[in-house]
């Protein structure tokens, strides 16, 4: 039988996930929104281009939670970005709603789906998704790392005028100014970055990293990132569902990892069939563990704002 990603929010991000999740071949698409027509619009336009695209997926759209039913991975795009005038708790309490209502949905009619979390405020999100849910918490992870990683990865291919294909970075903690790109840990064919770039241009790059999705925003006007962030997300349906334990950084409930608790957070996971299968804990210098700890107390402080 054919696998069931669904993918809740047919958004920019949402419609861009649909599109690379069914060129993976993985299983058919389901596109569920609360506006009438567009889930339906956009997926009907996605199969009409499948026979060119030799994308042998069927690709679905509904208004309807109960259309989550049989799914085995539910990717949620749902949810408002942060509008001008709108400080961040009102970001947090409106996405909150909404994650709370799909988490529900999730629980009565998809209960032994792997959930992957966009909305923003991303770690916060991802955890309240797995408090609603109470699902495992291997079950339950948010897409951010993937995506801070492949900015950086770009840019240093960028810097050094090499192929992407052979640069490795991570960037790891939570989605936000004070993320961690772990410079000492990037290599290009096995190279350290540290060995090819001066320190100043790489503080340059790794701060271009953390201000990546700004960037795109003051360029866009109307939105945020969607290309990026929806194949960073599907590479997270691919892993699981092809099994295919790749090591990347996703956002997970830590129980003592990095020596943190009670929340979800940016680390490196081997992501497989049982989604998080392990999480691996890299040992951190002292400045990297300061750096970490900074981003987690911010990640903490929001948790602490979510509805009771
Ligand atoms: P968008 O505005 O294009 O799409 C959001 C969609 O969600 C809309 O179509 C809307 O109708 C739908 N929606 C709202 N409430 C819903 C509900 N209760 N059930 C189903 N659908 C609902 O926004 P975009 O650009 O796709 O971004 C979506 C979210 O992802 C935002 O919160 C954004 O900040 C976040 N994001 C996170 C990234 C990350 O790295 N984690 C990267 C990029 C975006
Ligand atoms: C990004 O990093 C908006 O979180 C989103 O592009």
């Amino acid at each position: 039988m054919r696998k069931k990603i669904s993918i809740v929010g047919a958004g920019n991000v949402g419609a861009s996930c649909a599109l690379y999740v069914s060129e993976m071949e993985v299983g058919d698409v389901t596109l569920i929104d609360i506006v009438e027509g567009v889930p339906q619009g956009k997926a009907l336009d996605l199969f009409e281009g499948s026979p060119v695209r030799r994308a042998d997926a069927k690709t679905t759209g509904s208004n309807s939670y109960d259309d989550l039913a049989g799914s085995d991975v539910v990717v949620v795009t749902a949810g408002f970005p942060r509008k001008p005038g709108m400080s961040r708790t009102d970001l947090l309490n409106a996405n909150a709603e909404i994650i709370g209502t799909v988490a529900d949905a999730i629980r009565e009619k998809a209960p032994k789906a792997f959930v992957i979390v966009v909305t923003n405020p991303l770690d916060v999100m991802t955890y309240y998704m797995w408090k609603r849910t109470g699902f495992p918490r291997q079950r339950v992870m948010g897409m951010a790392g993937v995506l801070d990683s492949t900015r950086f990865r770009s840019f240093i291919a960028m810097e050094l005028n090499v192929s992407i294909e052979d640069v490795m970075a991570m960037v790891l903690g939570g989605h936000g100014d004070a993320m961690v790109p772990l410079t000492r840990f990037a290599t290009v064919s096995g190279i350290p970055v540290t060995e090819l770039i001066p320190e100043a241009r790489l503080n340059e790059i790794v701060t271009r990293t953390k201000n990546g999705g700004a960037e795109i925003v003051a360029l866009l006007k109307t939105g945020s990132a969607f290309y990026a962030p929806a194949s960073s997300a599907a590479q997270m349906v691919e892993a699981i569902l092809k099994d295919k334990r790749r090591v990347v950084p996703v956002a997970a409930g830590l129980n003592g990892e990095y020596g943190l608790k009670d929340l979800h957070f940016g680390v490196p996971v081997v992501l497989g069939e049982n989604g998080v299968e392990r999480i691996i804990e890299v040992p951190l210098s002292e400045s990297e563990r300061a750096a970490l700890e900074k981003s987690a107390r911010e990640v903490h402080d929001m948790i602490g704002e979510l509805p009771k």
